[in-house]
């Protein structure tokens, strides 16, 4: 199999960052096909602590880098990223990073009704990154969105804002937010145009020749199925599909194209804003978890909050996702515990589930039914070798293959490129 999909299989910030790191040695292309600067992926090599919102996680590696058609796109966020990320020694240039010509761009007026929006909701707000992602993609799919091949056509970029800005005036007085004058957001939008204009492509094109030739892809997920706009808990969900099937109407390419599945879960759960969580701690082991793993949001800081592993959901989004083999991250976190419980069905009004119902009435009343596991006492932090682990540890990880119905390929021991055990390479499987 030539080419991997990465996708996050419970609430996001599961360390995909970290995996599609480690995978992009193996890879010659990185591509994102969803979501935007709401993601935050992290990579730590050596002494350098990478933090990528919009970038490709391929850039630490110097891997040719495509921003796809599916995601949207803050360019003043990804010129802020640029040359932030240029601080830290990586080279970012043309040669190495494209940016969908056809991408949307989220401008400021999507952050304000984002913020406007969560304000207005109070105690029934979603918990949004407040960076205007939902709102881009809602002129997305309106057809009023301004797109980055607009930058090179400013004759015509008047009446398209004279649309975006007739959908957006009446909900800005309403929410009492200030009127936007066309020309100054044109003026605004053509600022920044020089800087992004060497990165636009049109990267379908670049990407299927790429494939053409032969080369590795690796088609790398943010957010998770959880957050998937049709498949997770909504509506506390994002507003793309984050699923693997998103990666080809995402980039361009063909349905085949993604290669393998590979699913993201961390060894215990989290999850960043409002929504269901059945199996959240909210008590001194859900304290420990975010303490030992450092669960505090890449892009809003936020504290995550934090519970037991899910088998029920993650065997969901294998479903869902067509996942062929999983990564289980961050097991050194559950070093220490005496007893580990695993979430294996729900009980819902005297009934028992093997999975989450849809609707929000039910999901929120889902009471999780747990089996325990003998935890470890040593310390599996920065193990490469699964027969170096703790017995329990690796009969934790046994049962969660067997309860989610996939094999785990690749198991990490710490946030550093290297602390990953391989149980197979998914690029070979
Ligand atoms: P992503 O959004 O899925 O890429 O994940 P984030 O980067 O938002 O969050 C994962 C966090 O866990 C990051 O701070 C990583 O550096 C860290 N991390 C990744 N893998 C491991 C691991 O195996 N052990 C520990 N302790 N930390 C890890
Ligand atoms: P990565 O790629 C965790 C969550 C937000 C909120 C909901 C909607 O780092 O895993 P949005 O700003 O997208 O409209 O917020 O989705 N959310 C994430 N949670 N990791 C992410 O990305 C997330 N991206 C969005 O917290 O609950
Ligand atoms: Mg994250």
């Amino acid at each position: 199999m030539a080419n991997v999909t990465v996708v996050g299989a419970q609430w996001g910030d599961e360390g995909k960052g970290k995996v599609i790191d480690w995978l992009a040695a193996r890879a010659d292309v990185v591509v994102r096909f969803q979501g935007g600067n709401n993601a935050g992926h992290t990579i730590v090599t050596g002494n350098s602590v990478y933090k990528f919102s919009l970038l490709p996680s391929g850039v630490a590696q110097g891997k040719l880098s495509i921003i796809g058609n599916g995601v949207v796109v803050d360019p003043w966020a990804l010129i802020e990223e640029i040359e932030r990320v240029r601080g830290q020694g990586l080279a970012i240039d043309p040669a190495h990073l494209v940016l969908a010509d056809n991408a949307v761009m989220v401008l400021p007026l999507h952050r304000d009704l984002d913020r406007a929006r969560e304000e207005r909701a109070g105690p029934n707000k979603i918990g949004t990154t407040a960076r205007g992602v939902g709102p881009a993609y809602e002129d997305k799919v309106g057809r009023r969105a301004i797109r980055f091949v607009d930058l090179a056509d400013p004759d015509s970029l008047d009446a398209k804002l004279e649309r975006l800005l007739a959908h957006h005036a009446p909900l800005r007085a309403g929410l009492g937010l200030p009127a936007i004058a066309i020309a100054e957001l044109r003026a605004l939008i053509l600022s920044i145009a020089p800087k992004v204009a060497p990165y636009v492509k049109p990267a379908w094109r670049v990407l299927n020749s790429e494939l053409a030739a032969g080369r590795r892809v690796l088609f790398e997920g943010a957010q998770a199925t959880l957050l998937d706009v049709d498949l997770g808990t909504y509506p506390f969900v994002t507003s793309s599909n984050t699923v693997a099937g998103q990666a080809s109407a995402g980039a361009g390419v063909g349905p085949k194209a993604g290669g393998y599945v590979l699913g993201i879960v961390k060894a215990y759960t989290t999850r960043v804003g409002e929504g269901p969580f059945p199996a959240e701690q909210k008590n001194d082991i859900g304290e420990r978890l975010g303490q030992r793993g450092a669960e505090f949001g890449t892009v809003t800081g936020r504290k995550r909050r934090c519970g037991w592993f899910d088998a029920v959901l993650a065997r969901q989004s294998v479903t869902i996702g067509g996942i062929e083999g999983v990564v289980l991250t961050k097991i050194d976190v559950l070093d220490g515990f005496d007893t580990l419980r695993v979430c294996v069905g729900y009980r819902l009004g005297g009934e028992r589930l093997d999975y989450l119902p849809a609707g929000m009435r039910d999901q929120a009343a889902c009471e999780p039914i747990y089996e325990n596991l003998p935890g470890w006492k040593e310390t599996t932090a920065g193990i490469r070798d699964f027969d170096a682990l703790p017995a329990a540890a690796r009969a934790y990880v046994r049962r969660i293959e067997s309860l989610i119905g996939v094999p785990v390929v690749l198991i990490t021991t710490g946030a550093d490129r290297d602390d990953t055990i391989v149980m197979a390479d998914p690029f070979e499987a």
